[in-house]
């Protein structure tokens, strides 16, 4: 058995914070910003909607298009690091139920900005050993809620969004996925991350604060690596499959920064045409950022069964990852 990519479908709020908007906010400009990140504006949720709101809506349309019953669904997997609730229940539970999923297996993976990839590998391995036939994978977060809206260095990059997928069992290996890459060095966890609030800062720590809660990040070392590392792993999941840069028809990044879109596109020889931007009108959405920019892609027509799509991600742990993924459902 293998696995098939078979739809997709994304939510986005219907709030915008521009660049403008954040000038007012905080010491920066649209001149630094468009130029540093190529973001102009990201979307924010609105004040009651939740993560799973959002990660509903988004599955909603991805089962809508797959052609599949929801009785036929059989496993949900959420990739969030805003969940709704901070240790449970999962953010998968609550879409399952808000989807009307009936007795689903359900559970949130937390792999940052990589959420998605990793979520995906889990549902082919699934997949693949039999124990799941149709298997939903969400991305799915509400950024602002853990935003620092006083800290220029990170809040002028993430916004709030979902995208989702369904993932089906196939016997045709020309619609299988075909290879997904993941891994991880905690040693770069201070790089990126919200300190306070879990185990690792006890209760009585004296810096517990609630800025804490919020994203921190060393952006500048963390590009770095994220090029680097990017580079080096698409590179290698393309040689290991005898597949040319040329073959690929969407390369889907991460929408974290342009530059470093660029870098890794660069290194790929890749045309404009074949890179997927989204960066410019949603921000960094996190685990939410593939799957919406390949909802993009599909909504505007360009996204054709069996055509070749290219992941890659790299986010908070530090985490990383990379898909061979040929679009197995219909296009629009
Ligand atoms: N507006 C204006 N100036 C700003 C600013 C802002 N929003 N944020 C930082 N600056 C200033 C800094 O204070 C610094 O000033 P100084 O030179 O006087 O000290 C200067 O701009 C350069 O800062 P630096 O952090 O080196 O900029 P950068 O080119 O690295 O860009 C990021 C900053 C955050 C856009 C970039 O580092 C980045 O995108 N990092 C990776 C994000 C990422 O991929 N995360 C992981 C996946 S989610």
């Amino acid at each position: 058995m293998y696995a098939a990519f078979r739809s997709i479908g994304a939510y986005v709020p219907s709030k915008v914070l521009t660049n403008s908007d954040l000038e007012a906010m905080v010491d920066t400009s649209d001149e630094w910003i468009t130029k540093r990140t190529g973001i102009k504006e990201r979307h924010i949720a609105a004040e009651n909607e939740t993560t799973s709101d959002m990660g509903a809506k988004a599955a909603e349309l991805a089962i809508k298009r797959s052609g599949i019953a929801k009785h036929e669904i059989d496993m949900l997997i959420c990739a969030t690091i805003s969940p709704d609730y901070f240790c449970m229940p999962s953010t998968a539970t609550i879409i399952a139920t808000k989807l009307g999923l009936d007795k689903v297996t359900a559970f949130d993976i937390s792999a940052a900005c990589t959420g998605f990839i990793y979520a995906l590998s889990v549902a082919k391995a699934f997949i693949e050993s039999g124990m799941k036939k149709n298997v939903l994978v969400v991305g799915a977060e509400r950024l602002s809620s853990i935003t620092d809206y006083t800290d220029r260095g990170t809040c002028i990059l993430f916004g709030d969004g979902a995208g989702a997928a369904l993932i089906s069992a196939t016997e045709d290996k020309n619609e299988a996925i075909i290879d997904i890459h993941t891994g991880s060095d905690g040693s770069f966890a201070d790089l990126l991350m919200t300190p306070n609030g879990g185990s690792g800062s006890l209760h009585d720590n004296p810096e517990r604060e609630a800025a804490g809660c919020f994203m921190q990040m060393k952006g500048n070392e963390t590009f770095k690596i994220a090029v680097r590392t990017l580079t080096s792993d698409v590179v290698e999941i393309l040689e290991q499959n005898n597949i040319a840069s040329s073959d690929v028809k969407h390369f889907v990044p991460h929408q974290a920064n342009y530059r470093i879109i660029k870098a890794v596109g660069d290194a790929l020889n890749l045309a404009d045409e074949q890179v997927v931007l989204t960066v410019e009108k949603y921000g960094n959405t996190s685990g939410a950022s593939i799957p919406m920019a390949i909802n993009d892609i599909y909504e505007s027509g360009r996204l054709q069964n069996g055509e070749l799509m290219l992941l890659d991600a790299f986010g908070g742990g530090l985490t990383w990852g990379s898909a061979l993924v040929p679009f197995a459902g219909k296009g629009k």
